[in-house]
């Protein structure tokens, strides 16, 4: 790896190229856009992605693993996944010479243009799309207050690796939290745990917990996210879901005496819950009601392989079925048939939590109806994440998603606009899924996915699929192709053509 304290040659590093090395024991990325160099740490603060693998983009650079964009002069993270800055370095010129020194001290970011009458910005709901707005008010240079409640009595959490490698029982719990408690306090954020709220007075701005206290605010973003659907049949014994941390110790602490567990549901979480009991040799029986897993999301043969790759590791599938009663020992199927077990675990989707929203009479529509600034029909009400119905970026349809990267973008732009900044929402949804070592990432919003084709290998793990619907391209899904997926996002965010997106994907792997 090349050593940066002796430096390189500029030549050597085209415009818009970068580069991994080291400066002593530090990996570091090394990045030239013009005549300017940038380093900063060579590894993304989310997971650890090798950002030299990911894209540059103007003065940024986005992460391969799941996109998550840092800031190349000062480091900040500016779009979720990730939440902690990156390492800046000191670069100096020499003639032809770049070296990389010491670490610098990371520039403040741009100036909060706050209006002075914002002195309190309340955040309702602590996941992803509150803690990231709370955290983006604090990058932007917010001075004012910041409350972030949640009902939950823990640390704001990473949802995704509930299902994955914590569930699985290989991330231990300090991995789990987002930011530690001195993390908040150093960013300002007055994070209150246990903070149920009952009520919102739009006339008053204040909301009411549950404890009887009332808390003021200038603008509160809404970021309450959803809560598991539940089954609607007899049941005499404990069902699991899987929406909180504390689901997933609960579930863990079950699946330790466990030997075989029903899932209902082949949705995302019922897979990712498979995959992870299986690494703790529990027999996984999955039922579900399409023919194919994931086949309405991801198309039918992208449905057929990750059906073939959890029958690999030894997940049975009880396909095109539905359950009709829970037994203290036994799922009962339409069928008549029953399968034995001693764990039982549901994940047959969620329901955005509308109810607080609903009560303080904003505008809904299968989730709360804001506008491309995120902006309720109060004015100074914002609402991010599962909750709200947003502009697409791509076509403006009014779409709801339920994917963390999103949710955690949808609060950073909350966030700024709450600030009167007036940014429209322009970011593309996308998320990933992770099943045994098989990672799949999504990049767009498709309502269907019948119209898909498909190219490269499945089995050769090298695979990429585009989704259309009434001829237009809507997302593009891929299977060991970050390059793909980050490139296809940038272009879909640009606003690129069709052609422009399909010839992304179509140089990447040649014909269909
Ligand atoms: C196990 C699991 C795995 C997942 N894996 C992935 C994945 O791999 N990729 C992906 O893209 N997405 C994944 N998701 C989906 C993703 O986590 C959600 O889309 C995301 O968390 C939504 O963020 P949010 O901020 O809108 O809501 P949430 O994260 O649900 O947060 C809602 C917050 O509101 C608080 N709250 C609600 N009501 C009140 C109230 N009345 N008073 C006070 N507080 C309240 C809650 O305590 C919580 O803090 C997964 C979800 C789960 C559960
Ligand atoms: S590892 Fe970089 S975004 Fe997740």
């Amino acid at each position: 790896m090349t050593d940066f304290t002796q430096g390189i040659r500029a030549d050597d590093l085209a415009d818009g190229g970068m580069i991994a090395g080291k400066v002593g024991e530090e990996e570091v990325l090394l990045a030239r856009r013009g005549d300017e160099f940038f380093a900063v740490s060579a590894h993304c603060t989310h997971y650890h992605g090798p950002l030299a693998e990911g894209l540059l983009i103007g003065e940024t650079v986005h992460c391969p693993w799941h996109h998550a964009c840092f800031d190349l002069r000062t480091g900040h993270a500016i779009a979720s996944p990730a939440l902690r800055s990156l390492q800046t370095y000191e670069v100096t010129r020499d003639g032809d010479l770049v070296r990389v020194g010491t670490p610098a001290s990371s520039p403040a970011g741009p100036a909060a243009s706050s209006p002075p009458q914002i002195e309190s910005i309340l955040i309702l709901g602590a996941g992803a799309a509150g803690s990231f707005a709370a955290s983006e008010l604090r990058r932007l240079g917010y001075t004012g207050r910041v409350t972030l409640l949640t009902r939950e009595e823990r640390l704001p959490y990473d949802k995704p690796n509930l299902s994955k490698d914590y569930l699985a029982g290989k991330a231990p719990q300090d991995w789990i939290p987002l930011l530690s408690e001195e993390e908040f306090a150093e960013r300002r954020i007055d994070l209150r745990l246990g903070a149920t709220v009952e009520s919102i007075d739009t006339q008053q701005r204040e909301v009411k917990l549950a404890s009887g206290e009332t808390l003021k605010y200038d603008r509160l973003i809404l970021a309450t996210g959803s809560s598991p659907r539940r089954l609607d049949i007899p049941a005499n014994a404990n069902v699991h879901y899987l929406r909180t941390w504390n689901d997933a110790d609960a579930l863990i602490a079950a699946a330790e005496g466990a030997r075989k567990a029903v899932i209902i549901g082949g949705s995302f979480i019922g897979l990712e819950t498979a995959a992870s009991l299986r690494e703790r040799n529990v027999e996984v029986t999955l039922i579900g009601s399409d023919e194919r897993p994931l086949e309405k999301v991801l198309g039918r043969e992208v449905g057929e392989f990750v059906k073939r790759t959890h029958e690999s590791h030894g997940v049975r599938f009880r396909l095109g079925r539905r359950p009709t009663e829970i037994r203290s020992d036994a799922v009962v199927l339409d069928d008549g048939t029953s399968e034995p077990c001693d764990l039982v675990i549901a994940g047959i989707g969620v329901t955005p939590n509308l109810g607080l929203a609903e009560r303080a009479g904003l505008a809904i529509d299968r989730g709360i109806v804001v506008d491309e600034y995120l902006q309720t029909s109060d004015p100074h009400i914002f609402a991010a994440g599962d909750i709200a119905r947003f502009p697409s970026a791509r076509n403006g349809s009014a779409i709801r998603v339920e994917h963390w990267v999103a949710a955690g973008r949808l609060g950073q732009a909350a966030a700024r606009n709450a600030l009167g900044q007036r940014e429209p929402f322009h970011n593309v949804p996308f998320f990933w899924s992770q099943h045994y070592d098989l990672v799949f990432a999504y990049v767009g919003h498709a309502t269907r996915a019948d119209d898909v084709q498909l190219f490269g290998s499945l089995d050769a793990t090298n695979a990429a699929a585009i989704y259309r619907e009434n001829g237009r391209i809507t997302a593009v899904t891929t299977l060991y192709r970050d390059d793909v997926s980050l490139a296809v996002e940038a272009a879909m965010e640009r606003g690129d053509s069709d052609e422009a997106i399909f010839d992304i994907v179509q140089r990447a792997f040649g014909s269909a």
